[in-house]
């Protein structure tokens, strides 16, 4: 496995890779890997010839500074859990590396970027689409690879790949959970015992939902039973719980199979704050 950890180096190697025919697969991480991120590099191996990971704890997306402060960052074992998995390139570079400058772009994605995660965590998407657009720019991948734990941000991706009319193939990865069904997460390993016991509710209450919307239930009902339950946790705060057509994020009061409809979650059990999904 090559780790490189300057952008000319990288660049060097994988357009020689490129000159050679090979087809580059991408996957962007912030570290802190589980088996969801190693599932990624497995779609990787699997649909292209070069799978290539980036590990970067990237601060323009964070609107938090102390969630920032508080992300873990495991280098070594993230290396170790890469080669193992038989990841052939990792990009590794410092802040300064990836941003010389301060970088100003301003992206719009609209209401991708107005609801959800857009209203709550401001700048956060801007962030994303200035790092990934970065690194797209440095792998110049044919394929990369995002987990749709994420559901909202593979979104805001698909339309920055769009904007920029860029030739890479965005692909949207199964949720990976663990046994008791909480979708995986670096931000996991941060939850006390009492907490990661807890959080189980999340997956919990989206596996309700469905069950409700197969009944017959109303999109209030379910929003107000789901509220319900996690208002009775003391280690629960519920950020938002919406139904939205799965192809614009536009939150739905009514059904409408037609749009796709996919049920998201962020809430925070103790101060971590975690998201989910569930496509109906
Ligand atoms: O999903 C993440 O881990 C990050 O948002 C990403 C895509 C690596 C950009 O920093």
């Amino acid at each position: 496995m090559k780790v490189f950890t300057k952008r000319h180096e990288i660049e060097a190697f994988l357009n020689e890779q490129r000159s050679q025919g090979m087809e580059i697969g991408f996957v962007p991480t912030m570290g802190a890997l589980h088996e969801g991120h190693l599932s990624l590099i497995a779609y990787a191996l699997q649909q292209t010839d070069i799978s290539v990971c980036s590990i970067f704890v990237n601060p323009t997306q964070f609107n938090d500074k102390a969630d920032l402060e508080r992300y873990p960052r495991m280098p070594e074992k993230d290396l170790a859990m890469l080669a193992e998995a038989g990841c052939q390139v990792v990009f590794l570079p410092e802040v300064e590396e990836i941003y010389p400058e301060p970088d100003s772009r301003r992206f719009s994605f609209g209401l991708l970027d107005e609801v959800l995660e857009g209203a709550r965590r401001p700048g956060h998407f801007n962030g994303v689409a200035q790092v990934v657009s970065i690194f797209f720019d440095i792998v110049k991948p044919d394929r990369a690879f995002f987990g749709s734990k994420d559901y909202q941000q593979v979104m805001v991706i698909k339309e920055l790949v769009r904007q920029l009319q860029l030739d890479i193939e965005i692909v949207s990865c199964p949720i990976l959970r663990e046994a008791d069904g909480l979708a995986m997460s670096s931000r996991n390993m941060l939850l006390t015992g009492a907490e990661r016991k807890a959080a189980t509710l999340i997956p919990d209450v989206l596996a309700m939902s469905r069950q409700m919307k197969v009944k017959g239930a109303s999109i209030r009902v379910i929003r107000q039973s789901v509220m319900n339950i996690l208002a009775k946790d003391p280690l629960y705060k519920l950020d938002y719980f919406e139904i939205c057509d799965g192809e614009t994020l536009k939150a739905m009061d009514t059904w409408d199979d037609a749009a796709k409809p996919v049920a998201l979650i962020a809430c925070f059990v103790g101060k971590i704050r975690l998201i989910d999904n569930l496509v109906y």
